[in-house]
C-alpha cells in the first residue's frame, strides 16, 4: 500500500518525508487552506520537495466539467505530469474524468462516498478513487466497508484503477484497508505518527540500553 501524506505544511511534509517511507502528497482546497498562502506558490513549494517522480495530488474547484478540465491542464503545466488531478465524482466530475482520461491525465476521482462513485469513476478511467473513510462513519454508514467494496468492484471488472482511502482520523482504519490490500491511502501527518507510536517498544529500548551500558558503561554504544 502507497502512503501519501495528506498535508500542504511543507515542514510537516519535510517531517514525514524524513521519518516514514512515504510515496507522495495530497491536499484539498480546505487543507490548503490551513497554509494561508497562494495555493500555486504552496503546491509548487511541496512539488520542489519531493521530485517530478513523486505523486502529488491537488484538487479542481469548478463544478462544471469544462471548467475542471481547463483547471487540470493548468495544474499539469504547473506542477508537472505526475500531478494527480483530484475531481470530485459528481455528474460534472465524471464528465470531465472521462475527457481527460482519454487524454492521458493522471485523475484521482474523490469526494467518494458510496460504492457506485468511486465504481464510476474507475470505469471513466480515474486511476485512484478515494473514498472518504471517516466521513463516511461519520454519516452513520461505514467507510471501512465502503472502501473494499469498491476495490473488489474495480478489481472484479479488471479496471487497473487503485484506492486511494481518504479522510482518516486513526491508526485502525488505517491498518484495516492496509490488511485489505488497497493500493493506497492519504494520512495526515498526526495520523502516520499514531500508526507506530508503542510505547512497549519504547520501553524495550530502553531496557536494552541500560543493559548495555552495565556491561560497558554510562553513554557507550556499538560505535
Ligand atoms: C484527501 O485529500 C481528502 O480530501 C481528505 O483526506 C479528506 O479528509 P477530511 O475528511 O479529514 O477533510
Amino acid at each position: 500500500m502507497k502512503i501519501l501524506v495528506d498535508h500542504a505544511d511543507i515542514n510537516a511534509i519535510k517531517k514525514m518525508y524524513e521519518y516514514y517511507p512515504v510515496d507522495g502528497v495530497t491536499t484539498n482546497p480546505s487543507i490548503l487552506k490551513k497554509a494561508g498562502r497562494n495555493p500555486f506558490d504552496v503546491l509548487s513549494e511541496i512539488r520542489a520537495f519531493i521530485g517530478s517522480e513523486a505523486e502529488l495530488h491537488a484538487q479542481v474547484i469548478s463544478k462544471d466539467a469544462q471548467g475542471m478540465i481547463k483547471e487540470a491542464y493548468k495544474m499539469r503545466e504547473v506542477l508537472g505530469e505526475n500531478t494527480f488531478i483530484k475531481i470530485p465524482v459528481i455528474p460534472e466530475g465524471l464528465k470531465a474524468i472521462k475527457a481527460l482520461a482519454k487524454e492521458g491525465v493522471n485523475i484521482t476521482g474523490t469526494a467518494i462516498y458510496n460504492q457506485m462513485q468511486g465504481f464510476l469513476a474507475g470505469k471513466a478511467g480515474a486511476k485512484y478513487v478515494a473514498p472518504y473513510v471517516n466521513r463516511i462513519d461519520n454519516l452513520g454508514a461505514n467507510g471501512i466497508q465502503v472502501a473494499k467494496d469498491i476495490h473488489d468492484m474495480l478489481k472484479n471488472a479488471g479496471l487497473e484503477t487503485e484506492i486511494l482511502a481518504a479522510s482518516f482520523k486513526n491508526s485502525q482504519q488505517v491498518l484495516e484497508l492496509a490488511k485489505y490490500g488497497v493500493g493506497a491511502s492519504t494520512i495526515a501527518p498526526d495520523v502516520i505518527e499514531n500508526l507506530i507510536k508503542v510505547d512497549a517498544a519504547r520501553c524495550a529500548v530502553d531496557v536494552f540500553v541500560k543493559d548495555f551500558e552495565a556491561l560497558c558503561g554510562e553513554n557507550k554504544t556499538m560505535n
